[in-house]
């Protein structure tokens, strides 16, 4: 158990939205262990980027709020340590890639100048060994020119090259962890799969160990040991990578399977889910998935399912599976 860095204890954050505080996420517990790359998966709207955004304690507030569970690092309550220590673990031993990588690089600085910044925000170093540092970074994120780009604003490269700049100031620290939240979205193809590279070779020289948040189980299949699917603000899902994608418990990854593209090339047209993840609190009763679900069945629109502990490592919270399994929460 000790080699577990960052551990999600029954994590919820909600928003208050009128009188109700309704949860985005609801119960979530994930663990990650040194140096595994893990992959949050699930339709927009299913809880991915706030429960990373809890995480790294960046929830706006008000209207959000963690309002129960843990979040341990390395043993360390991040819920409850103060600003000042969370200030140093974000960026530092936490870092984060965000979804939209033009709205976290400031329009008005040099890459160069973002890049010393962040290096000299957690390193004592002079400005000219940050700009070595910053010259180094950028290439190891595989851009060439190094010198030249970081003279540049972040206008003047295209998405990918910003993306990498994201990456390369989210490494400039040497993090513990690395949440990556769909890091490689609004990017081409052969861009997204140098990202990958790019992302596994940290993991595997570094033993970064990474929060992979996507939409996409193709993405997963490149670059997690191990696989959480959410769905409504829960964990539906969770196995090791090859387990969830040969052999899918839950009818929502089962859907989410089917609904790969490389899977239509049998199947003819694409298939997708039918219906919407619900608004988070909407469903007061029974299976959150159930008014999508081509299985339910009468007990599934009043009873909730619990998580259930399948085999080794293995999770589904389903009622098909009540009967075999023992409850893990
Ligand atoms: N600042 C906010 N105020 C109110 N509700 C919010 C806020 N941020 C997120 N939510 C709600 O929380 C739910 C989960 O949102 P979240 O952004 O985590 O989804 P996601 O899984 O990351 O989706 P996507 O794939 O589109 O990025 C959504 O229903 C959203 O409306
Ligand atoms: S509990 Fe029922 S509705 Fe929910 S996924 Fe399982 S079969 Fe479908
Ligand atoms: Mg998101």
């Amino acid at each position: 158990m000790d080699n577990i860095v960052l551990q999600l204890k029954d994590l919820q954050t909600t928003f208050q939205s009128g009188r109700k505080s309704v949860p985005a996420v609801d119960g979530v517990s994930i663990q990650l262990h040194k140096g595994e790359v893990v992959g949050i998966v699930g339709e927009s709207g299913c809880g991915k980027s706030v429960t990373s955004l809890s995480i790294m304690r960046l929830i706006p507030s008000p209207p959000g709020k963690i309002s129960r569970g843990e979040i341990l690092f390395n043993g360390e309550n991040l819920v409850t340590v103060s600003n000042k220590r969370m200030k140093k673990i974000r960026g530092k031993e936490i870092s984060m890639i965000f979804q939209e990588p033009m709205t976290s690089l400031n329009p008005l600085f040099t890459i160069g100048n973002q890049l010393i910044e962040a290096i000299r925000n957690h390193n004592n170093l002079s400005k000219k060994e940050a700009l070595e540092k910053a010259i180094q970074l950028v290439e190891m994120v595989g851009i060439p020119r190094a010198r030249e780009i970081v003279e540049s604003y972040p206008h003047q490269l295209s998405g990918g090259m910003r993306q990498r700049i994201m990456i390369a100031m989210a490494m400039s620290c040497d993090p513990e962890v690395l949440i990556a939240d769909e890091p490689t979205t609004a990017l081409d193809v052969t861009i997204q799969a140098q990202i990958l590279d790019l992302m596994r070779e940290l993991n595997r020289e570094k033993g970064t160990a990474i929060l992979f948040i996507t939409h996409d189980l193709g993405v997963v299949a490149d670059i997690c040991n191990r696989v959480v699917v959410m769905y409504a603000g829960q964990v539906v899902e969770e196995g090791s990578t090859r387990m969830i994608l040969k052999d899918p418990k839950h009818p929502y990854t089962q859907g989410l399977i089917r609904s790969l593209p490389n899977m239509a090339e049998k199947q003819q047209t694409l298939y997708s889910i039918p219906g919407t993840v619900p608004q988070p609190g909407s469903i007061e009763n029974g299976c959150r998935f159930a008014d999508r679900c081509e299985f339910a069945f009468d007990a599934c629109f009043f009873e909730d399912p619990a998580l259930l502990n399948l085999e080794e490592g293995r999770a589904c919270r389903c009622l098909l599976y009540k009967e075999e399994q023992e409850s893990v929460g």
